[in-house]
Formats: C-alpha cells, structure tokens, sequence
C-alpha cells in the first residue's frame, strides 16, 4: 500500500522546490486544472501546505513578498510598539515558512530597533534567509542580536551619511548613494545581483506600505487576529481613494489559521495563488 505523505515529508520537499521540473522530481503531477498535486495520497495537512506554499515556491527566481499580522482594528504593534505577539502559534508558523522560503527577509529601522528580532527560521524545519535590515539614518544599534548574533548572514543597508563600519561578523555594510536608491524596485535590484531574488518583506507597518505603494510586490499575507488594541502602530498606510468603487480589491484568498484569519492578496502575476481569484476560503 502506498505510504500516505504527512505533513513535514510534504513540506521538506516543498522547501526544496523552485521549477515545475522540481515539482515533479517531488513527487508531484499535473492535476488536470493547470496546476500540480501530489502523486501519492497525502494527509489533509500536506494538501493544504501544497495549496498554499507550492505557488511561491514555482513564482519564478525573483519575486516580492510581504505580511502583517494585524489587530482586528488594523494595528501590528501596540502604541508602546509590543507585537510580541498579535497573531497566534499557527501564524507564527506561517511566517517561518514563508523565511524558509525566501532568499532575505527584510525590515525595517523601526522593527530592528522595537523587537531586536532574530528573523531565523526556528518554527519549521528550513535555511535561515540573510536579514536585511533597512536603515538610512543607521539608527538600529549596533549591538542589535541581528548584527551580533551570527545566527545568519546580515546586509546593513544605510544611507551615505553613516559611518560604513560592520557592528559585528557576519553583517555586511551596503551603503546606498541616496535617497532615491532605497526606492523598493532598486533595492529588490540589489538584492537580486546578490543572488537574492525571493524576497520577504516582513515588516513594519511604513516598510511594507511603502513596497505595496509602489507596486513591487507580488503578494502579500495579512493575518487578522480577533483582538482590538484601540491604538497602536498602524499597519498599512498608503493615500486612499475618496470613493468605494475606486478602492484596491485585489485577488485574495482566506485561510482559517486557528482564531486568526489569513487573507493572500494577489498584487502582481508571478506570485499570484494558483488556485483562481475566487475568495473561497481553505481550512486552516
Ligand atoms: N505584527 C507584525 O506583523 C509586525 C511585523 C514587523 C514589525 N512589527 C512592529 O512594527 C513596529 C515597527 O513598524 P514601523 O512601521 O514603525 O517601522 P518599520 O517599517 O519597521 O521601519 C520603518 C523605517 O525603516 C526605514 N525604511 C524602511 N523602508 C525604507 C525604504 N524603502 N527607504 C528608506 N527607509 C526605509 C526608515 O527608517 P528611518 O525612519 O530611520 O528613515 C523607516 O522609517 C514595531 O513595533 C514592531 O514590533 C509588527
């Protein structure tokens, strides 16, 4: 009889998948509706990770992403800046996947300074993706563990005015010219002659508008928990439209992840869901 695919055996051959021809060699096949499945009877858990991981992992070698796990009310920190957590267990997960997916994840000065995160992959099994973090003033201190813990590579990108020294090993110092250079379609630029072509941009709130304000991102994951903070630090923040019928309603899909609500916007081909535009909701 043949062996039913659990959960971690599908997710250690997802991790590994970035060409159709992969995907084959994985163990899956053509499902009939232009999409790819697994071969082998599979648990309930190992189907929904292919449902939603497998089309970031085909986006092709240079694609954008962000997410926010955010209060009912919209905020991702509350107004002292403690985001520790908004979401639940089952999000946290969600977002070391999409690390382990990714070349660099990316942040910027306000949450390398608020959290001190480490931006590891520790919640499933996978690589730890090189840290950026975005810091023109350089204002992030210079003992921060995402320059000293040497957990996993860093790219300290700062603005001409700071003094280009590495604050620890493993951290490597990009100096920009300008302003104009941390446009978010020139640094996903620069990080892609690095090799660094599948790009998570992990937060906050000002880092992930200003990418989704000027189209560079493919998709991205928003993660509603039923909490209301009343204040906090917002999350997305972009000039709006003065009429309903103007406003951004772009592709999406849900996913119940325990209490909380993940809603996949599609923004741009190339990391779009595969599964159609429809709003159909997937069990968590
Ligand atoms: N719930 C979540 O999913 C989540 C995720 C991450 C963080 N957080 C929380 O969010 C809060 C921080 O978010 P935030 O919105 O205040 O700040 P942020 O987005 O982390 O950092 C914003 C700052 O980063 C620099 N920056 C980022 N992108 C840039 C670009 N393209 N060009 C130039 N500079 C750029 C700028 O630094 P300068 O101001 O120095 O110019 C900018 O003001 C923290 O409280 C953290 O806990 C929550």
């Amino acid at each position: 009889m043949t062996e039913l695919l659990d959960a971690a055996a599908a997710w250690d051959r997802l991790r590994r998948i970035r060409t159709t021809d992969e995907a084959l060699a994985a163990g899956m096949v053509a499902d009939g509706d232009g999409g790819l499945r697994w071969q082998q009877p599979a648990a309930s858990e190992a189907l929904e990770l292919a449902g939603r991981y497998l089309p970031l992992c085909l986006a092709g070698p240079r694609v954008a992403v962000a997410q926010l796990g955010q209060s009912l009310d919209g905020f991702i920190a509350t107004r002292t800046g403690d985001a520790d957590y908004v979401t639940g267990e089952e999000d946290r997960c969600h977002l070391h996947r999409l690390r382990a997916l990714s070349d660099a994840v990316v942040v910027g000065a306000g949450t390398a300074v608020a959290d001190d995160p480490r931006l590891t992959v520790r919640a499933c099994a996978g690589d730890n993706p090189v840290r950026v973090v975005l810091d023109p003033r350089g204002r992030v201190p210079r003992g921060s563990g995402v320059f000293t813990d040497g957990a996993a590579p860093t790219l300290w990108v700062v603005g001409p005015e700071v003094t280009p020294t590495a604050p620890g090993t493993g951290t490597e110092v990009l100096v920009l010219p300008d302003a104009a250079a941390f446009a978010p379609e020139r640094l996903l630029t620069a990080l892609a002659r690095r090799g660094l072509g599948r790009v998570l941009i992990e937060g906050g709130g000002v880092t992930v508008s200003r990418f989704l304000q000027e189209r560079a991102l493919h998709r991205l994951y928003v993660t509603v928990a039923p909490v209301l903070l009343g204040d906090g630090i917002p999350g997305l923040r972009f000039p709006g439209t003065p009429v309903m019928r103007e406003a951004l309603r772009p592709p999406l899909r849900r996913t119940l992840l325990g209490e909380d609500t993940l809603f996949e916007l599609e923004l741009r081909p190339g990391g779009g869901p595969s599964g159609g535009t429809g709003s159909g909701g997937r069990a968590g």
